[in-house]
């Protein structure tokens, strides 16, 4: 059956043949993100799929109902209703247009797959009140695509993609992995662009804002990966306990050199399972210290840690403790006090971290809903342990 679609080209061949329930797909501009869209869009609703196509102006909306309309002109049997944006294929599957500026307007029935054209653009809410409950019956699949709009929402959701592989997927490309922009036409462009929209708009890259706590991470993480104990080494560990479902983390600092050098993150497994595993971290480094969170999971876990001879002190954090705790790990890291190593996971969960503004004046730090923060405090307080380490300088 003749579907009338350009054929993909390599970059977004690598999104429709990614198998991931959700994926996050942030490209420059002119990529061939809408593309990539009708294509699979079509391909589930002749498979049989309800589909909804979801844009944040109705003129988009409009301008991919009419490409869609044509791309599917020479399937057999295809009904079209224009008052419901609606394609219903001959083998039970459908597909709608949507615009999502009206988010009340925006209820339905249940779908097996979404598409979010543009998604920076969309209100916050859209994507957590309105879709994600729409996808729950059928256990339904979404394609996110955008070109990035500064951290909003839509970085949150990548991060999402970066953190949770087993189900998401995360796709970053620039305008020219697209071959058939002429490379010469984006360089022009880049002269007559203020750099910061260019690298927004072209090179798909999510630029800072000032909510975010931690800066220049990126370009902290020089710490080798292999690192291993040295004979005269001072390791501090900083250690968050996992709550329901989440992550226990612990990062290892060389006290002297200032350099993460080790980090380890689990869960679902018994206390006692994690505990043996914090005992093996510690034979390996031989820990100086271990800076453990004590709230109510942690501190029968820091007694038994303790009862072993691990050598744990306990941290307990209140909003008065937690703000220098995070501030002191903020500058150290922007001043590149600190070298962090170049995992994936930690640089996601720093990148992400927020600060709010409280009516009172101070900040609170929190990972934005849904995303996780323990490397992040493991770290803070490994950080913050290594001030209370007494350790032999050389003076050479
Ligand atoms: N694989 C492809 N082959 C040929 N033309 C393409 C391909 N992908 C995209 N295009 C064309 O390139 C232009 C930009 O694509 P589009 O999907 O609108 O980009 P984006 O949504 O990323 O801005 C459109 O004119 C589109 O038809
Ligand atoms: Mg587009």
């Amino acid at each position: 059956m003749q579907i009338r679609l350009p054929t993909p080209h390599p970059a977004q061949l690598e999104v429709l043949e990614s198998g991931r329930r959700f994926r996050v797909v942030a490209c420059g501009r002119r990529w061939g993100k809408t593309e990539v869209g009708k294509r699979e869009i079509i391909e589930e609703a002749l498979a049989g799929s309800g589909c909804w196509w979801l844009a944040p102006t109705y003129g988009m909306a409009s301008q991919v109902w009419r490409d869609l309309k044509y791309a599917c002109r020479d399937v057999p049997g295809l009904m079209i209703s224009e008052t419901e944006g609606r394609l219903d294929f001959p083998g039970g599957g459908w597909l709608a247009i949507h615009s999502a500026h009206l988010p009340d307007n925006l209820r339905g029935a249940g779908l097996d797959f979404v598409v979010l054209d543009e998604a920076a653009f969309m209100e916050p809410t859209v994507w957590p009140e309105v879709v994600r409950p729409m996808l729950l019956e059928r256990k339904g699949r979404a394609l996110f695509l955008s070109s990035p709009k500064s951290r909003n929402w839509f970085w949150e959701i990548y991060q999402m993609g970066v953190m949770n592989r087993r189900s998401w997927a995360h796709f970053q490309f620039p305008s020219s992995a697209n071959p058939l922009i002429d490379p010469a036409e984006l360089e022009n462009i880049r002269l007559q662009t203020a750099e910061r929209i260019y690298r927004e708009e072209y090179l798909a890259e999510f630029i800072e804002d000032s909510g975010q706590v931690f800066r220049g991470i990126y370009e902290a993480a020089t710490a080798p990966r292999d690192a291993v104990p040295a004979p005269d080494g001072v390791y501090v560990a900083g250690l968050d306990w996992g709550r329901e479902g989440d992550y226990t983390a612990i990062v290892v600092i060389d006290a002297a050199a200032r350099q993460v050098v080790a980090l380890d993150r689990f869960n679902q497994v018994s206390w006692a399972l994690q505990r043996g595993r914090l005992k093996a971290i510690h034979d390996h480094w031989r820990l100086r210290y271990i800076w453990a969170e004590a709230n109510s999971i942690g501190s029968p876990n820091i007694e038994a840690l303790q009862a072993e001879g691990l050598p744990i002190r306990p941290f307990i954090t209140t909003a008065a403790s937690k703000p220098p705790l995070i501030e002191a790990l903020a500058l150290a890291i922007e001043r590149r006090e600190l070298a962090l190593l170049p995992d994936e996971n930690l640089l996601a969960e720093l990148a992400v971290y927020t600060q709010e503004r409280l009516p009172a004046g101070g900040f609170r730090y929190t990972a934005p809903s849904g995303l996780h923060d323990d490397l992040v405090i493991a770290l803070a307080l490994a950080y913050h342990g290594i001030h209370f380490t007494a350790f032999p300088i050389s003076f050479a």
